[in-house]
């Protein structure tokens, strides 16, 4: 299995599968967004012969990311692969839902398990100002498929920004009274493209917390306090779903890393918020071997960056988030 020089098993891949979206979220992206041309990205061949060597070096969780994963060309057939490929016991996808109500069943019967969608905001104003594009019924359809389909649990992604959406968070939190999902909060992470945005209006989790209880009264710790992925879980008594907060700023998780990430131009990256990556698809389209390709992608790992410097204000702007995948 792949290690770091920490110690950490590193088994969870993020793949970005286009840095591309449909929705132009202020946090994510400027809104004439600059997109690299198509063969400079990996194609479905590379990204399939990269996903069996992750495989055979003991990865076996992957999650597709974006941009959107949901519009890149053939994402139904390229499920179907990953998903058929020997390793793989985990594969999710965290999309924006807009098109999941076409998408869901078709995935879901192509081998996906389960999705994490982004929600900001049940306010359709708020909503179209914050992704700039998108419908908030477009979105809450695309998570009613989901359900449907059976891509469950549901897990929504909830960006706060001060000043617009801050004051939405408790309406999004009882959504988990009636459904069985899991409604996480997530701190605002400055990366390059808007960063100037994304430092001037984080919420620290805290904050967030002390909406909710103040709302809905005091939460009770959920999965025994034990983190799923980077959430730390609560519930409010009773209820059916869960409320997570991913506290990437003031409270990183660094120390139980598992993951790597490869972008769609089929960069390794090793840090969501460092700038270190390592070339895959050059070597690849150069001819390297399957052991070659192995050894840089070993090499890398082992290389992983211990965490991030965000409480320093080191901030990684080489790239936007739809260019990494969240
Ligand atoms: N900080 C934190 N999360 C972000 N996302 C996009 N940009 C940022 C940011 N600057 C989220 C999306 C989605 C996931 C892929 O990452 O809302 O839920
Ligand atoms: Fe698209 Fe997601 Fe970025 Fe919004 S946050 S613009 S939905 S990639």
């Amino acid at each position: 299995m792949a290690q770091d020089r920490f110690g950490r098993q590193i088994h969870y891949l993020r793949i970005s599968l286009t840095d591309h979206c449909n929705l132009r979220c202020l946090y994510c992206m400027p809104e004439q967004m600059i997109f690299r041309p198509n063969h400079e990205m990996l194609q479905d061949q590379e990204l399939l012969l990269l996903v069996r060597i992750f495989a055979d070096l003991g990865f076996d969780k992957i999650r597709l990311t974006g941009g959107e994963p949901t519009i890149r060309a053939n994402i139904v057939e390229l499920v179907r692969s990953i998903a058929a490929t020997p390793g793989i016991e985990k594969l999710t996808m965290t999309t924006n839902g807009v098109l999941l109500g076409k998408l869901a069943a078709p995935l879901k019967a192509a081998g996906l398990q389960r999705v994490n969608i982004s929600l900001d905001t049940l306010n359709p104003q708020h909503f179209r100002t914050l992704t700039r594009w998108g419908t908030f019924e477009q979105v809450w359809e695309g998570i009613r498929a989901a359900e449907s389909a059976g891509l469950i649990p549901i897990k929504i992604n909830t960006v706060v920004v001060r000043g617009y959406n801050d004051m939405d968070v408790v309406d999004l939190a009882r959504l988990t009274l009636e459904h069985p999902w899991q409604v996480r909060f997530i701190e605002m992470m400055p990366f390059g493209g808007v960063t100037e945005l994304q430092q001037s209006h984080v919420v620290s989790m805290t904050e967030v917390l002390a909406r909710i209880e103040s709302a809905l009264g005091s939460l009770e710790v959920a999965n025994d306090g034990k983190l799923d992925g980077e959430a730390r879980l609560f519930r409010v008594p009773g209820a059916a779903g869960e409320i997570g907060f991913i506290s990437s700023v003031t409270a990183p998780f660094c120390a139980a890393c598992t993951r790597a990430r490869l972008t769609a131009d089929g960069k390794l990256r090793l840090c969501l918020l460092r700038p270190k990556e390592v070339d895959l698809l050059a070597p690849l389209r150069q001819g390297a071997n399957l052991e070659e390709l192995k050894k840089l992608i070993l090499d890398g790992v082992w290389n992983k960056p211990w965490g991030h410097g965000l409480a320093q204000g080191e901030i990684a702007t080489n790239r936007t988030m739809s260019e990494i995948g969240g």
